[in-house]
């Protein structure tokens, strides 16, 4: 049988580029976005109509994650991604950002992925992969030239509560993954980035992939190093 996957904030860049591998990969894709708007995903669901569901949750909707949750009670995916995240670019500062934008960002990039991973963590196998799209800069310890401050900050929180949240059960047979698909040109990473989706996200999925059953959680770039915390 097919393998599964759950992707979630897929609506463009990085998450809609996630979807078209495990596809390309012959696996079943539930992916979501934010709103049912037309986005590039209705297209592969027509190239695609057997392999892919399309779903909507915002993940900082605590009522829209539990309508999601509800809708996928009865399944088991193998791999399950909150890749959702927003940034406010690399010139954000902790003298100009306001409270709100820290806030916005805190919440969507730090405390939303692991409250939709703890809600959604029964709809994955019991020996199956849950992975956050985090990012180096979310490491402290390479942490030497500042800029992308509040970003930083957000995806740091990110490591540090998946951290705690995969610490609490040494039983779960799960693998954990946070994962840096170095920069990337997006949306989000601008056009200066070094990689284009074509060069990150095949090799990110892969490293993923090779992860399978390695239980606890790993910090992994696309290149499969592992990124010190
Ligand atoms: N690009 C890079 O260089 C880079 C590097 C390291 C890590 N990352 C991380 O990789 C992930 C994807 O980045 P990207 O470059 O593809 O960014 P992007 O092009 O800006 O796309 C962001 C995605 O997140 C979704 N999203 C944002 N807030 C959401 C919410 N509250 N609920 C549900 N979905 C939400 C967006 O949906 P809408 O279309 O509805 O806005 C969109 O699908 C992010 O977590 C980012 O931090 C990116």
């Amino acid at each position: 049988m097919a393998q599964s996957a759950l992707i979630i904030g897929a609506s463009r860049g990085l998450g809609l580029a996630i979807v078209a591998e495990f596809l390309k990969k012959g696996w079943n894709v539930v992916a979501t976005e934010r709103s049912t708007s037309r986005s590039e995903l209705k297209d592969y669901r027509t190239k695609f109509p057997s392999q892919l569901e399309i779903e909507t949750v915002d993940i900082n909707s605590t009522e829209s994650v539990d309508t999601l949750r509800s809708a996928l009670s009865a399944r088991k995916f193998d791999f399950l991604l909150v890749n959702a995240g927003v940034a406010l670019g690399a010139e954000d500062r902790i003298e100009t950002v306001s409270a709100d934008d820290f806030i916005r960002v805190m919440r969507t990039n730090g405390l939303s992925p692991v409250a939709v991973i703890s809600k959604l963590k029964n709809c994955v196998s019991e020996k199956g992969t849950i992975a956050a799209m985090s990012s180096s800069l979310g490491s402290v310890a390479l942490n030497e030239h500042g800029t992308w401050e509040v970003y930083r900050a957000s995806k740091a929180a990110l490591n540090t509560l998946m951290r705690s949240y995969v610490a609490r059960d040494k039983a779960d047979q799960k693998t954990y993954l946070l994962l840096d698909p170095g920069w990337v040109r997006t949306d989000m990473g601008g056009a200066e980035a070094d990689l284009s989706v074509e060069q990150s996200i095949p090799r990110l999925i892969d490293v993923a992939l090779a992860q399978s059953n390695a239980r606890g959680l790993h910090y992994l770039n696309y290149k499969g190093e592992v990124l010190p915390w």
